[in-house]
Formats: structure tokens, sequence, C-alpha cells
């Protein structure tokens, strides 16, 4: 599903933020029809959510909420080093606690870009032997694609903005915002 820009910014945010590219309720329609198609494919069979840290906590809290199928929730720390908008080196923050082997695994991210987070976290997560694992992001950037991974659920497949809010941060910044919004590059290129 492609965005186009809709609804003005709200004042409190317009000097960073240049344009709402999705609103909180086109997330919110988007999310429930991801869960209906996500139920489909389990078939009611129980999954272990494993969830990527920090970015995706406000759209999984969403998405879990609308799932009608028993789950286990874990969560896996990952972060890139430097507070750019340039994905660099990834370090481990936590380690998954929950048992995966033999398990139906849905994998969420935030937003899938160049790849190099998904393709460092599914080896990991292949070597537990989970039966399988589906890949589930709000925000898919296929313009800026490095590695050969594909979302099995993708909310919205945006263009090649650096994007903040609902959970994704600019430097740990903005991840309150209601919806998701286009960064001012002064930004990040100024350091405001
Ligand atoms: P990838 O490893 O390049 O696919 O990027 C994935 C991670 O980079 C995401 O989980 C985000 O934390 C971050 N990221 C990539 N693009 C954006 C963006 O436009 N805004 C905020 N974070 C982003
Ligand atoms: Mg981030």
């Amino acid at each position: 599903m492609s965005v186009k820009p809709t609804s003005p910014v709200p004042v409190r945010w317009r000097k960073e933020v240049q344009s709402v590219l999705i609103t909180d309720e086109q997330i919110a329609r988007r999310i429930k029809k991801m869960a209906r198609e996500i139920e489909r494919d389990f078939r009611g069979r129980e999954m272990v959510v494993v969830s990527l840290l920090n970015g995706t906590v406000i759209f999984l809290a969403d998405l879990i909420r609308q799932l009608n199928l028993p789950l286990r929730l874990d969560f896996i720390g990952v972060s890139s080093y430097g507070a750019g908008t340039k994905s660099g080196e990834l370090v481990f923050t936590k380690e998954l606690r929950l048992d995966v082997r033999g398990r139906d695994v849905l994998l969420v991210d935030d937003i899938l870009d160049t790849g190099k987070t998904l393709s460092r976290v599914l080896p990991k997560l292949k070597a537990l032997k989970p039966r399988r694992i589906k890949i589930c992001v709000l925000l898919d950037k296929p313009a800026r694609r490095a590695e050969k991974i594909k979302a099995d659920y993708a909310g919205f497949s945006i263009p090649d903005f650096f994007v903040v809010g609902y959970g994704l941060d600019y430097a740990e910044r903005y991840r309150n915002l209601p919806f998701v919004g286009v960064l001012h590059p002064h930004v990040y290129k100024n350091k405001i």
C-alpha cells in the first residue's frame, strides 16, 4: 500500500517535521487488515511474536491487540551504532529468552530499509529451529534495499524519506508522535 501526504503537521511539530506521511487513522485501519491476514495464515496456531526493540513498541502494542489468536511475546534488542539517519554497525542489546524451537514465529520490525538489520537477526533466529518465521513490518522502503529480504506483511510502502513517529526515532527522539512524519532535513543536517 503506497501513501501520499494528506493532513497538516500539528503546530507543535512544524519546525521539525515537514509533512505527515501517514495519519494515525490510516495506520489503525491498515493494522486491522494486516491482523486479519496474519490470523488467516497462522490458522489459530499459537505464535511467538519476536519484536525488535526499540522502534516497534507502538506498532507492536496496536498490532497484537488486533490479533485474535494465542501468542507469546518476546523481544530482541538491536541498536545501530551512532545517532544518524544511516544504519551503522549493529549491536545486540537484548537476547531472546523464550524457546522458539518448533514454533511459528512472527518477527516484527518497524521499518525494512536496507535490510541489514533483518539479515543479521534472521540467521540468529533460524538457528533456534522454529517451524517457520514470518516477517511483519509497519513500513517498507524498497528503494534503499541492499539485502535480499522481503516482508511477508508490510503496512505501507514509502519513498526514500527519513521518517519519524509512531515508534520510529531520530537520535531516540520523536517516537511519541502519533503519526508517521517526514523529518525536516535541517534537523539531521544542522543537528538542532
Ligand atoms: P535496515 O537495517 O537498513 O533495514 O534498517 C532498519 C532499521 O533502521 C529500523 O529498524 C530503524 O530503526 C532504522 N531506520 C531505517 N529507516 C528509518 C527511517 O526512515 N526512520 C527511522 N528509522 C529508520
Ligand atoms: Mg532506530
